[in-house]
């Protein structure tokens, strides 16, 4: 008898290798300073690396409650009280996730049937879309302003029917680096109020703002809030995106459809680092200093850059750094970036990755979540451009 394995018909025809891993590759073979990839190459705080420790000491290691160990979702309501004024019910409106990603995903398919259309604002985060196409949604790409990347409400307004079931934003935003103001979540909330669209607010950077700007959670404003999946992670602000924790915050009536597909796609998450990660926020100032650390590296590489013919664009949050590659370059962006990780020996990820259609305006992305002497040897090798 002959092993066979059967064919399989590709639930996701468009996702292939995508230019993260391609660019690592590359970088790892060319020795580039890799600022593609999106997270610190520093670690964390070592009595955070000893409050795991201990946890697991401590006996910590069996399955905790599904919707994670309460000291940790009363330590994250806690939070979002103080800083954007909301009170979410640990008991009933928190749920933590495996990263950010599971909690997004769980989302949709809780909430997402066939057919139901999703709105995305183009550039976004790698796998919104594929998401939405497993849970047989359909994707409506609005498109961000090119050049300013702020949202253009009238396109979005526009992109409303009554099939509309979600719209994901992301602010602060992943790759362009800007930050949705209160205005603009303001228009937001007008819009949606009288429609029954909910929202998927991917706030995994709420701790990256920079120039004294705020962070406008979607829990600030009440109307937002009762259709809101809030979504954040403990990997961006503590920089330990390997552990892959993360939340959810949304009213009881969602967190319980969220819920229901949480216990059948990952049940729970890892019991030592939750009690590890409640103890650890039980001081604020890891995650209230992040602006002032991130925005000291955003300014050393912005001035390294700015002696290059790059162009800067504001990087108002995050840990981007996108830069208008024109003057430099005739070569589009995913050619200039293969030439910059070969030629140049630093990685950085194209803008049109993150466009359904590969939409390209000549803008690169680079990572400063970086150590200085990471960023030092990047400018070093920029100079020459
Ligand atoms: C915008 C955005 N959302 C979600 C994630 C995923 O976060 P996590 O590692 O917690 O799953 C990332 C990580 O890069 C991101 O940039």
């Amino acid at each position: 008898m002959t092993a066979r394995t059967p064919e399989v018909q590709t639930k996701l025809p468009a996702v292939g290798t995508t230019i993260f891993t391609v660019m690592s590759a590359l970088a790892v073979e060319k020795n580039a300073v890799n600022l593609g990839q999106g997270f610190p190459d520093f670690g964390c705080d070592p009595k955070l690396l000893q409050a795991v420790t201990d946890a697991m000491a401590a006996g910590h290691n069996q399955y905790p409650p599904m919707p994670g160990i309460l000291p940790l979702r009363q330590a994250i309501a806690s939070k979002i009280a103080t800083l954007y004024g909301h009170s979410y019910d640990p008991q009933t409106e928190i749920t933590i996730t495996a990263g950010a990603t599971q909690a997004i995903i769980t989302a949709i398919l809780a909430v997402v049937r066939p057919g139901d259309e999703v709105i995305v604002l183009e550039p976004c985060y790698d796998s919104y879309v594929p998401n939405i196409d497993l849970a047989g949604g359909k994707v409506v790409r609005v498109p961000l302003t090119p050049g300013t990347f702020r949202p253009d409400f009238d396109k979005i307004a526009a992109a409303l029917t009554p099939r509309t079931r979600a719209i994901i934003i992301n602010t602060p935003h992943n790759p362009s680096a800007t930050v949705w103001t209160e205005a603009e979540m303001q228009r937001l909330e007008e819009l949606l109020a009288p429609t029954d669209v909910l929202v998927i607010s991917d706030e995994v950077y709420e701790h990256m703002v920079y120039t004294g700007a705020r962070h406008e959670s979607a829990a600030r404003f009440p109307g937002l809030a009762a259709r809101t999946f809030i979504v954040s992670s403990f990997g961006k602000t503590y920089h330990v995106t390997g552990w892959k924790v993360g939340y959810v915050a949304a009213p009881a009536p969602l967190t319980a459809e969220f819920r229901k597909v949480h216990q059948f796609n990952v049940f729970t998450v890892n019991t030592p680092m939750q009690h590890a990660l409640a103890s650890f926020m039980a001081d604020p100032a890891p995650y209230l200093e992040l602006p002032a650390f991130y925005q000291r590296k955003r300014d050393l590489f912005a001035e390294g850059l700015a002696k290059t013919r790059l162009k800067l664009l504001p990087s108002g949050g995050t840990y981007f750094q996108c830069v208008d590659i024109s003057e430099v370059s005739d070569l589009n962006e995913a050619d200039f970036c293969q030439w910059l990780t070969s030629e140049i020996g630093v990685a950085a990820i194209p803008l049109s990755a993150f466009y359904g259609d590969g939409f390209d305006q000549r803008v690169v992305r680079f990572c400063f979540a970086k150590k200085d002497e990471t960023l030092h040897n990047a400018l070093e090798r920029l100079a020459r451009l």
